[in-house]
């Protein structure tokens, strides 16, 4: 079974766009293996757009560029496979992909009966140059159908930027996630707005079929592909981490792993974090205290810098987990630090329960004992604490 919990892996498009080939490929498989990312959960390794020739071939094949990958696909598969690590492929559903190669539109049974010989183990499938006859979500339908047809078991990554509400359809029509907004960029404002965008639709997210708020940015700092704007610094790749983790996403890594940052990379293998991503009950976060969104729904097509339409920049989360567990998130969306608390009682414990909360820091693994009725805690500017807490019975 696959997609029972977010898929996790790395993704070559935000940090080498068309750059990529099978040394590329064969060293981030090394990398996923000696550096415990392939132990730490992260198992597919996808490549994107730009890897094929711009033509097919006589019998209407795609075919992979010889000079990138000169072994073929089957033999990079082979490559990733014997790595314990599963491979993954792009397409799109319109008549080219992005980046102008050939695109599955009219071709779907075909191109994944290819992509299963080559033993393929998960379809990126993009929306670019989609015929404005067609129907949106149909051509989704289809490529899912060719997959299944195809007799192996494929995860299916559709991408269509959230046309047509896909949260409302992709799990009918098969997909086992679904990018749900465009394109993530390397800064502040880019994550913040896709976390803000799809915390109300996070409920249709779980077992099976899971929102994509795309591929992560953590690590970048501005190299590569999807550098644009201010980019971020350590506090703000934590609150990247930490949303994705605690909106149960799947957490596909964008940076060259290669050569991370050790800051990073402990943060991307922070094993707290990434069960709280992968916790089996997939239940999205709830903002304490305030009703429902950061933004209201009126003010956000005007909501140009991140939650502008709130004057209060402080947000708590609380994040039901299996076994009783469950996570509490402080973010400090001010440049200052500031200190951000959370009401027990907005969080369904109030004092007269006689219960509190043990508290446990996710990111240095600090004890910080039983607290009750309140916490409230210092967060730097642009940054995050995140806690593992349990219910605690305090007497009277
Ligand atoms: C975009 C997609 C990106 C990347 C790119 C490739 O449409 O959202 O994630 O795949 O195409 O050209």
């Amino acid at each position: 079974m696959i997609a029972v919990t977010p898929p996790m892996g790395w993704n070559s498009w935000n940090t080498f766009g068309k750059d990529i080939d099978e040394k590329l490929v064969f060293e981030i498989a090394d990398a996923m293996v000696e550096k415990g990312y392939r132990e730490a959960g992260y198992e597919y390794l996808v490549i994107d757009d730009c890897w094929s020739l711009k033509e097919r071939d006589k019998d209407g094949n795609l075919v992979p560029d010889p000079v990138k990958f000169p072994h073929g696909m089957k033999a990079v598969a082979d490559y990733v496979h014997r790595a314990g690590l599963k491979f993954g492929m792009y397409s799109c559903a319109g008549i080219l992909t992005c980046a102008g190669y050939p695109s599955s539109y009219d071709h779907e049974f075909q191109d994944a009966r290819l992509f299963a010989e080559w033993e393929v183990d998960y379809l990126k499938y993009d929306y670019c140059n989609f015929p404005q006859n067609a129907d949106g979500i149909n051509r989704y339908h289809i490529m899912s159908m060719a997959l299944k047809a195809s007799g192996r078991e494929i995860c299916f990554a559709a991408c269509n930027w959230g046309h047509h509400d896909s949260w409302n359809w992709m799990r009918s029509i098969g997909a086992h996630m679904y990018r749900s907004t465009g394109d993530i960029f390397d800064n502040f404002r880019s994550f913040m707005g896709i976390f803000q965008s799809q915390l109300e639709h996070l409920c249709q997210s779980g077992p099976y079929c899971f929102n994509d708020m795309d591929m992560l940015t953590v690590g970048m700092y501005n190299q590569g592909n999807v550098a644009i704007g201010k980019p971020c610094t350590d506090g703000e790749y934590r609150i990247q981490f930490s949303l994705w983790c605690l909106s149960g996403v799947p957490l596909m890594i964008g940076a060259d792993i290669r050569n991370l940052n050790p800051e990073m990379e402990k943060l991307l293998l922070n094993r707290e974090l990434i069960r709280i991503d992968q916790d089996p009950e997939c239940r999205p976060p709830y903002l304490v205290g305030k009703r429902s969104v950061m933004v209201p729904e009126e003010d956000r097509e005007n909501a140009v810098e991140p939650l502008r339409a709130v004057k209060d920049q402080l947000y708590t989360f609380i994040k039901h987990l299996s076994g009783n567990e469950f996570v509490i998130v402080y973010y400090n969306l001010f440049e200052e630090e500031r200190d951000v608390s959370c009401i027990f009682a907005d969080a369904g414990v109030p004092y007269s329960s006689g219960y509190g909360f043990s508290m446990r820091d996710v990111f240095t693994g600090e004890e910080l004992g039983v607290k009750r009725d309140y916490h409230i805690v210092s967060v730097p500017g642009h940054d995050c604490k995140m806690y593992l807490c349990r219910l605690v019975n305090c007497g009277k």
